[in-house]
């Protein structure tokens, strides 16, 4: 990735400014669906912190319509080039779906363009893992920490403990793969696809054009591959594996059909329109942490500090993220900020997060009660 902006890309200076064209409000009461009672029986008469409510539809329309109209003006940033047919994606593309845990479907602009998924497949092969081998083995065999470098550093791997620290970096997710069980490349790879299909309800393929231009030029990749398998962090042949993950990342998605995967991370591992169950529950809470802390790289902290969302950035344009329990939102623009981060795609974002009241660590809105244990 050439750098080729200043360190601040114009969705964080957003975050900094207090921004114009996000509203930073709690969201109104009035657009939210009646909040749970939580407190029963002998508890009722101490008015418990409610749990906010879903926004309702008109909300969510209405901040998805804004997004757009607002976010559409800035060309800031560049394609990707460094993957040379990212390069040839119109610029001008922009797209915003949300799709909620009960299957509805929100969407303004490009929602039906086929993009590269890139690095957001990441989040769906640890997925994978996770549910063949379980959390420890991602725990101990890759890590959940964040590098605070960029997505292909090999600094990051070099540093620590030969590991690939975590499974969102090119590193990690190359090391994910190579868990996958299987006893073929082809095997590997056609369960990776099967999970991603479930995920996203519909057979995805790949978008050979966006492969080919990849494996001609991942050099850094297999260089990556070779340093996690000499300090025996990679666990099968480095370059089937480098193969696969190259493949995972040439799958072609809609804004639409990215949504509907992180949605099923949102409704605790099933997915809202086809209902299949997909992943395990137990496991979600751990590929949104690792979301939240490792999924805009080096950005991290300043997209959690101004979103509250966990989220997951790939260089052919898309964002996912999740609100736990309400929906995904996807932006999907290709021009991407110095970090890898697509401009267009986290200010969307950002915008209905705030404009909904998504942000995870904002808790209710009623204060507790003095005296309440
Ligand atoms: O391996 C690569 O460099 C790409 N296939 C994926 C990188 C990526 O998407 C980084 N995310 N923003």
């Amino acid at each position: 990735m050439k750098r080729r902006f200043s360190n601040l890309s114009s969705w964080s200076l957003a975050i900094m400014m207090g921004a114009s064209f996000v509203l930073i409000r709690p969201a109104k009461s009035a657009d939210t669906a009646p909040a749970t009672t939580s407190g029963q029986g002998k508890d009722t008469q101490m008015q418990l912190a409610q749990p906010r409510g879903m926004p309702s539809a008109e909300a969510i329309e209405r901040a998805v319509k804004n997004a757009y109209e607002s976010t559409k003006g800035d060309e800031s940033g560049e394609n990707a080039d460094y993957i040379p047919v990212l390069a040839k994606v119109p610029s001008q593309l922009f797209g915003i779906a949300v799709v909620t845990v009960d299957g509805k479907t929100y969407k303004a602009g490009d929602v039906d363009y086929r993009f590269s998924i890139q690095s957001c497949s990441k989040v769906f092969t640890l997925c994978h893992v996770l549910q063949e081998s379980g959390d420890q083995a991602v725990l101990a065999k890759i890590g959940v920490e964040p590098t605070g470098q960029k997505f292909n550093s090999i600094i990051a791997v070099e540093e620590g403990d030969g590991r690939a620290d975590n499974p969102l970096v090119n590193a990690g997710a190359i090391a994910t793969v190579s868990l996958i069980k299987a006893s073929t490349p082809q095997e590997r790879w056609e369960k990776l696809l099967n999970t991603y299909n479930r995920f996203a309800g519909e057979k995805l393929t790949l978008l050979d054009e966006v492969y080919k231009s990849e494996a001609e030029t991942n050099f850094r990749n297999r260089g990556i591959a070779n340093v996690l398998f000499n300090s025996k962090h990679l666990y099968s042949e480095p370059m089937e594996c480098t193969d696969v993950y190259t493949k995972q990342c040439s799958v072609g998605v809609t804004a639409l059909q990215l949504a509907v995967m992180g949605a099923t991370l949102a409704n605790n591992g099933v997915n809202p329109v086809t209902r299949e169950h997909c992943i395990d529950a137990k496991y979600v809470p751990r590929v949104l942490a690792v979301m939240l802390s490792c999924g805009f790289y080096d950005e991290s902290g300043t997209w959690a500090w101004g979103s509250g969302l966990p989220a997951k950035t790939g260089v052919g344009g898309g964002i996912v993220a999740v609100a736990p329990g309400k929906m995904a939102i996807v932006g999907f623009s290709p021009r991407l900020n110095e970090a890898g981060n697509s401009v267009r795609g986290a200010k969307a974002i950002l915008f209905i997060d705030q404009e909904l009241g998504l942000n995870l660590f904002r808790g209710s809105e009623a204060p507790r009660q003095v005296g309440m244990r």
